[in-house]
C-alpha cells in the first residue's frame, strides 16, 4: 500500500474542509514557491520528538501540547511569543515536580493557522460570506473581498512560522529557559494568586530542591540540561496543499517528513480513513496526532491506527482525546479497551477544550471547571483501566484574556467582552493555564503517592 504513495496521491481521494481558491493556476505558482523554500524543521528533530513520544507511549514521560487554537497575522508580535512561552515553560516545571517524569514540551504554534469550519458560510445581518478559515486561507474581517481565499497567504504563513520558529528556539537554548529564571516568574504567580498558600507549597518544594542541587555543585552554569529546553512545533495540517510543497526527503533516512512542524495532527473532521488527510499522513514519518471525537468507534480508531500506525512504533501517534466533560466517561473507557485488546502502543492525551465550548451572552467560551472535569474524568479512566494519562492538549495563550470563565480570578460571563481576542476558539489566560497545571500537578503527585504505598503494604 505504501508504494502507491507520494506527496501527492492525497489528490485522488476524497477531501473535506477545502477552500475554494478562485485562480487555480495561482495556487499551483504559490505551492510551487513554497516547494523551492527552505525545510521549517529538519528530520532529525522530528524524530528526536518520536523517541520522546516514545517515552510517553511507555508511561515514562508526559505531554505538553498548547498554544492557539489560530495564530493570526496581526499579532506576531515578540511580546505575544514569549509571553506565550513563558507560561506555557512555567506549565511545564509544575508538571515535571508533580509527575516526576521529564515533560515533552510541544507548541500548537509556528503553523497553526488553518481552521477547519462547521459550516461553509457565516450569516451576518442577514448577508452570507464564505467562512474565515484561518489566516493561511482567508481574512477574518467581515467582507467579501477579505473572505475569498488568496494563496499569498501560505507564503505570509511560511514567513511568520519561520519567524517565530526562530525565536523559540533562541528562547529554548539561548537561556530564556533557564530553569532558575522559570521558577522566579513562578514565585511571581503565587504571590498575586488567590489560591497563593495552595500553591506555595509546591513552590518551596522546587525552591529547596533547586537550593539542594546549587549546594552540591549542579548549577545553570556548569549544567546545559538546567538552561536548555526541548521546544517542538505542530499544528493541525489541514491545508494539504502547503503541506505537500514542504514534503521532503530526509537525505539521512531516505524517508519523506513533512517539514512544516515537527508534529501534525488530523482533526476530528478530516479522519475518513479512505479520505484526503489520512492517505496524506501515512506516508510521513513525523510523530503524528489524531483527534478522536465522540463519533469515533473502537473498529474505526484500530482501522485508523492499522493505516496510520502499522509498524506499531511508540510515539508514532498520539491519540488527543476530545469527547467533553459529560461525555468522556462514555466514550474513552471502550477505545482504551479495544486499543489495550489489540496491543497497539499509542500516546493518550486530553484535549479537554473542543467538547466543552459553549456559547454565553454571544461569545463562545469554555467553563473552566468542565476543562478541568474532563481532565479529572481521563486520568481516574487511565487509572481504572491501568493505563497511563499520556499527556494534555490545551489552546491558552500567555495573555491575560477573558476568554474561558471560571478559575480562581473568576473571569464571569459578563466579563468576557472585556479582553476577548481570538481568531477562533477561547483559550486559557496565563493565569488559568497554571492553575490547571497546579491541579494536575497535585493529581498525579496524589496518584504516585498511592502508587508507593501500595507496594509498600503489598
Ligand atoms: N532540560 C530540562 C527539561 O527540558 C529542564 C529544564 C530546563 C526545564 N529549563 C526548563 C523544564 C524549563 C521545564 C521548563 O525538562
Ligand atoms: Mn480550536
Amino acid at each position: 500500500m505504501e508504494q502507491n504513495w507520494t506527496p501527492g496521491s492525497w489528490r485522488q481521494k476524497p477531501i473535506q474542509q477545502v477552500p475554494e481558491y478562485p485562480n487555480a493556476a495561482a495556487l499551483a505558482a504559490t505551492e510551487a514557491t513554497l516547494a523551492t523554500y527552505p525545510p521549517l524543521v529538519f528530520a532529525g528533530e522530528a524524530r528526536r520528538l518520536k523517541k520522546q513520544l516514545a517515552n510517553v507511549a511507555e508511561g515514562n514521560a508526559f505531554l505538553l501540547q498548547g498554544g492557539d487554537c489560530a495564530e493570526s497575522f496581526l499579532e506576531h508580535g515578540a511580546d505575544n511569543i514569549r509571553d506565550f512561552f513563558r507560561a506555557f515553560l512555567q506549565m511545564a516545571v509544575v508538571l515535571t515536580y508533580g509527575a516526576q517524569l521529564p515533560v515533552v514540551k510541544v507548541g500548537r504554534i509556528a503553523g497553526q493557522f488553518a481552521k477547519p469550519r462547521s459550516s461553509n458560510v457565516e450569516v451576518l445581518d442577514g448577508v452570507t460570506l464564505p467562512s474565515y478559515r484561518g489566516d493561511i486561507i482567508n481574512g477574518i474581517e467581515f467582507n467579501e473581498g477579505s473572505r475569498i481565499p488568496s494563496p499569498e497567504r501560505q507564503l505570509d504563513a511560511y514567513r511568520q512560522s519561520a519567524a517565530t520558529l526562530n525565536l523559540l528556539r533562541a528562547f529554548a537554548m539561548g537561556g530564556y529557559a533557564n530553569l532558575e529564571n522559570v521558577h522566579q516568574w513562578m514565585l511571581g504567580f503565587i504571590k498575586d494568586s488567590p489560591q497563593a498558600d495552595r500553591y506555595r507549597k509546591l513552590a518551596d518544594r522546587i525552591s529547596e530542591t533547586m537550593d539542594f542541587m546549587k549546594a552540591i555543585g549542579i548549577s545553570a552554569e556548569n549544567n546545559p540540561s538546567l538552561r536548555e529546553t526541548d521546544f517542538f512545533t505542530s499544528h493541525e495540517a489541514l491545508l494539504l496543499g502547503y503541506e505537500e510543497a514542504l514534503t521532503r526527503i530526509d537525505s539521512t533516512s531516505g524517508d519523506w517528513y513533512a517539514t512544516s512542524g515537527h508534529m501534525i495532527w488530523i482533526g476530528d473532521r478530516t479522519r475518513q480513513l479512505d479520505h484526503a488527510h489520512v492517505e496524506y499522513f501515512r506516508g510521513i514519518k513525523n510523530p503524528i496526532g489524531l483527534k478522536c471525537g465522540p463519533s469515533l468507534t473502537p473498529d474505526n480508531l484500530i482501522e485508523l491506527i492499522d493505516a496510520l500506525n502499522p509498524a506499531n512504533e511508540a510515539g508514532r501517534l498520539t491519540l488527543i482525546c476530545r469527547f467533553g466533560h459529560d461525555k468522556v466517561a462514555d466514550s474513552l473507557p471502550k477505545l482504551i479497551r479495544a486499543v489495550e485488546k489489540e496491543g497497539r502502543k499509542v500516546v493518550w492525551s486530553c484535549d479537554p477544550m473542543h467538547g466543552n465550548t459553549i456559547t454565553l451572552n454571544h461569545y463562545k467560551t469554555r467553563p473552566f471547571e468542565r476543562i478541568l472535569s474532563e481532565v479529572e474524568s481521563f486520568f481516574q479512566i487511565h487509572r481504572a483501566e491501568g493505563t497511563h494519562p499520556g499527556g494534555i492538549h490545551i489552546e491558552m495563550t500567555g495573555k491575560d484574556v477573558t476568554e474561558c470563565t471560571g478559575g480562581a480570578r473568576a473571569v464571569t460571563a459578563d466579563s468576557l467582552s472585556d479582553r476577548y481576542h481570538t481568531h477562533c476558539d477561547p483559550r486559557l489566560n496565563a493565569d488559568q493555564a497554571l492553575e490547571l497545571a497546579f491541579l494536575l500537578s497535585e493529581r498525579m503527585k496524589s496518584g504516585r503517592d498511592e502508587k508507593r504505598l501500595a507496594i509498600a503494604t503489598a
